[in-house]
């Protein structure tokens, strides 16, 4: 029962593999690097390849195929980074591991709290031993009222998290939810848009919500708005989120999530000019907290993704119902 794994990291995720190797009889190859045609071969002899977001494109799903490869599963929620055409054509089952939505729902907490304390600020204050009050007054959640646009996994369990802080909750999305009635007001989305104080974004990107939050949007808040996002960097116009903080209708920010990320999270550029002006002038003002897109990174997500995506292999090998099969 031989798997190939890519990208496999030392730091988190290798001594979790070589534990479910033994606990699931299984033989592993672990390889740090992406799947390229140069490492491939690494492939031959295994029915199973285990990747994350590295592209897959048609070339190394004919290349898996030729090594005999007929599973391959990514270690997160989204597949969109293979190509599922090809794998059909050649035969090839993909799979995913979806992770629990707690990690991002508690992280999404911890970025409107930080937001509406001013916590950057006084995080760089502490810093310089400068322990002046001036500029660091918060407001309290239960005086506040929290828009959460997308109710699905991760929204609801924002707003059952958040449902313990007193704050007044306002829903959108596409589909309404039974659940969230017990603890928020489904609203259009201007309403929302008018009466929230905390707006929160938790919905995938697609074509319709291409910069939902943009100048004419923005418009349509309350002054000294906070936008949160920890969804999809693309769901907000950066562009106009800097005028508007400038200008001070939007009052702060947490933003796990920016446009143009991709190739800059999760790589070390501290020597390098970077090509994205919009990340340079968000993390530079006083009131925006920026992360790069690891509000997922905890401990059980990473456990998860690592035993699920072996699980959903040995199922496949021994001919079983594989819950984690996608296509
Ligand atoms: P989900 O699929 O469970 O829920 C998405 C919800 O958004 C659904 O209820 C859907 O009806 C709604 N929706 C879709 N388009 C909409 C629109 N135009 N307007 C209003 N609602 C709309 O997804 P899940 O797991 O809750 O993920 C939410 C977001 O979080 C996704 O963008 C995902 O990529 C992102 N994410 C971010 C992570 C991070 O580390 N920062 C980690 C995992 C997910």
């Amino acid at each position: 029962m031989q798997v190939t794994v890519y990208n496999c990291r030392e730091f988190d995720e290798k001594e979790l593999f070589l534990r479910y190797e033994k606990e699931l009889g299984m033989e592993l190859v672990l390889c740090a690097d992406a799947p390229t045609l140069e490492n491939i071969n690494l492939s031959k002899g295994s029915a199973c390849v285990d990747i994350i977001t590295s592209k897959i494109t048609r070339e190394l799903m004919q290349a898996f195929y030729e090594n005999g490869v007929r599973y391959l599963t990514t270690r997160t929620i989204g597949y969109d980074h293979i190509d599922l055409e090809a794998a059909k054509e050649f035969g090839i089952k993909v799979g995913n591991a979806p992770y629990g939505p707690n990690g991002v729902a508690d992280y999404t907490v911890m970025l409107i709290l930080m937001s509406i304390r001013k916590m950057k600020r006084i995080m760089e204050r502490t810093n310089i031993q400068d322990y002046t009050l001036a500029g660091i007054q918060g407001r309290e959640l239960k005086d506040l009222t929290v828009g959460v646009i997308g109710t699905g996994r991760i929204g609801r369990a924002v707003i059952r998290n958040l449902s313990g802080f007193g704050c007044r909750l306002l829903a959108y999305d596409l589909y309404e939810q039974e659940e969230v009635r017990q603890y928020a007001e489904y609203v259009p989305l201007e309403k929302l848009f008018g009466e929230a104080d905390v707006i929160t974004l938790h919905t995938p990107l697609t074509d319709e919500n291409f910069h939902l939050i943009n100048e004419k949007s923005i418009a349509e808040m309350k002054e000294g708005v906070v936008i949160i996002n920890t969804a999809r960097g693309a769901l907000i116009d950066s562009g106009a989120l800097i005028s508007a903080i400038e200008s001070g209708k939007i009052g702060a920010a947490g933003l796990d999530v920016v446009e143009n990320e991709f190739g800059l999270y999760y790589y070390d550029h501290k020597s390098d000019i970077l090509d994205n002006r919009e990340l340079a002038i968000l993390r530079g003002f006083p009131n925006v907290t920026v992360s790069h897109h690891m509000a997922f990174y905890t401990d059980n997500c990473v456990e998860t993704v690592v035993r699920d995506s072996l699980m959903s292999c040995k199922l496949f090998l021994e001919g079983k119902e594989n819950p984690w099969e996608v296509s």
